[in-house]
């Protein structure tokens, strides 16, 4: 495991995301509104659509393809829907947002 950092933490402000590329993976990374960072590979358990371009409600992301909700804590589709994107961790060193994968 080796950390990557993604950017300030002053450059996505609350309720929004941006991607990083590393290899083949393309990982999301979403500021909620209590100002934690979370980070999951960007393709939803459904038909990989993208969360990042999703809405951010809480802790959640709404996949913009056909509206599931993705618990960012634990990657975990909200019921009635089944499912589960990989998360990695997350921390902020010297106001920087760094992404372990
Ligand atoms: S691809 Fe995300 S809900 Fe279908």
């Amino acid at each position: 495991m080796k950390w990557y950092k993604v950017c300030n933490q002053e450059d996505l402000t609350i309720k929004t995301s941006l991607t990083i590329k590393v290899g083949e993976l393309t990982i999301a990374i979403f500021h909620l509104t209590d100002g934690r960072f979370m980070a999951v590979e960007d393709r939803c358990p459904h038909k990989d659509g993208p969360l990042s371009d999703g809405i951010i409600t809480g802790s959640t992301v709404t996949c913009p393809l056909h509206n599931w909700r993705i618990n960012l804590i634990n990657g975990e589709a909200l019921p009635p829907d089944c499912g589960c994107v990989k998360t990695f961790k997350t921390k902020i060193k010297d106001d920087d947002i760094w992404v372990e994968l």
